[in-house]
């Protein structure tokens, strides 16, 4: 799997320098003192992803706009050539701190990169702690991997969970919705995901009269929904994704309650699902960092290669990928592809200013996107951007991390 690399000496390096400044003390003695020449060979991605099941087709999206990006770079970072080794996390927590330490151990990748499933994220932020691997998030949306569990050595190119629900908890109480019914999955991603929501609408005067949950990938969505008719909230809010979302939103319309209680969410409720659900989605207003017709010439450009590449129009999990590949290009570019100077590609990472699809963003100091976010509306086959919901949004804050250098 090693392909024509340097035999893991930058890496070795990187993960030396990691240990002393994030105390994985098991690393320290067995590194060579002296770091052998770095910037041969090719840089090998690990990319840790659900390519299979609910989050399938996220995974895959993601892999795309990293490539994109990579493509776009001349196939090269920080002049060297890119080598992945790829694996299937199947969205399970179970799994995942065995998955993310086989790729990093086994396969010695320099990067790891994932994933969807903030449980997973959860197993993953546990090994790029303990072995200093620079790790780049570029969905999940754990709001502890950026803040209580934050490290110099990690990354996230998407949001945290709760950053994108707070401004649609804001947008639903200015509408005049006094009462919604939330519904999700109950694990890392939903609960965060209602707690945003829930705190800036109950801010804003609103209240939340039911929650109500299912286990993940559960998409019996029959009794509930008979619930909400009986509650006759003034809104629901939701957070479902992938193939859960699509089943989700046709099940709103089978049961009567479309068009009869509004529905909102994230935006992850209607992004890249909306050719799958006719017009079920017709009307959703949700908020994300992304959306269709943002309409500058820098979107244009990403949605016409994206398109040219894959025969596929671009969703926010391509977005995230292609911006964790503009990331990386500026870590390595900074050292001139030494994977071995950890300090400097962490710098580097920290200061760029990433000219995204979505809009410029920078990094928080708990390394999160500090970014817009949209208010969107289905209209047909597009989630349309109708304004901007909140500028420059650091949440949950940033100061929450406490990192130790
Ligand atoms: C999460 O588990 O963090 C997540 C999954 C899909 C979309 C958004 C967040």
């Amino acid at each position: 799997m090693n392909g024509e690399r340097n035999p893991g000496a930058g890496r070795r390096k990187f993960l030396q320098e990691s240990a002393a400044l994030g105390g994985a003390a098991a690393l320290a003695g067995i590194m060579p003192s002296i770091a052998l020449a770095q910037g041969a060979g090719k840089i090998k991605i690990g990319l840790m992803l659900p390519y299979t099941g609910t989050y399938a087709q996220l995974g895959v999206a993601i892999t795309n706009g990293f490539k994109l990006a990579v493509q776009e770079a001349g196939g090269k970072l920080g002049g060297r050539e890119v080598e992945y080794a790829t694996v299937d996390d199947e969205s399970e927590p179970a799994k995942a701190a065995d998955n993310a330490n086989k790729i990093v151990n086994r396969d010695k990748v320099d990067v790891l990169v994932g994933t969807v499933h903030s449980g997973v994220q959860m197993g993953m932020v546990k090994i790029a702690r303990e072995t200093g691997i620079l790790h780049i998030i570029p969905n999940a949306g754990l709001g502890a991997a950026t803040t209580q569990l934050c490290a110099p050595n990690i990354f996230r190119t998407s949001f945290a969970n709760a950053q994108t629900t707070y401004p649609m908890g804001q947008v639903m109480a200015k509408k005049g919705h006094k009462t919604a019914v939330s519904i999700t999955w109950r694990y890392a991603a939903g609960e965060e995901m209602v707690a945003g929501f829930k705190d800036s609408f109950t801010k804003g005067g609103g209240k939340v009269v039911k929650e109500l949950w299912l286990p993940f990938p559960n998409v019996e969505f029959q009794a509930l929904l008979t619930e909400i008719a009986s509650l006759k909230p003034d809104a629901v809010f939701a957070f479902f994704a992938g193939g859960g979302a699509a089943k989700f939103l046709k099940d709103y319309q089978a049961a009567g309650l479309k068009g009869k209680i509004p529905l909102y969410g994230s935006g992850f409720l209607t992004d890249g699902i909306l050719e799958a659900v006719g017009n079920a989605a017709d009307g959703v207003e949700t908020t994300l960092h992304y959306g269709d017709g943002i309409d500058t010439a820098r979107d244009k450009a990403f949605r016409l290669a994206y398109a040219k590449t894959y025969k596929l129009n671009p969703d926010v999990y391509a977005v995230q990928g292609y911006d964790a590949g503009l990331l990386l290009a500026a870590g390595l570019k900074a050292v001139k592809g030494d994977i071995g100077k950890k300090k400097e590609i962490i710098a580097a990472m920290e200061k760029a200013q990433i000219d995204s699809p979505r809009g410029k963003w920078t990094m928080s100091k708990g390394h999160n996107p500090v970014q817009d976010f949209y208010l969107r509306k289905v209209v047909g086959q597009e989630n349309k951007v109708v304004s901007v919901a909140m500028k420059a949004l650091d949440y949950p804050p940033a100061a929450l991390c406490k990192m130790s250098r």
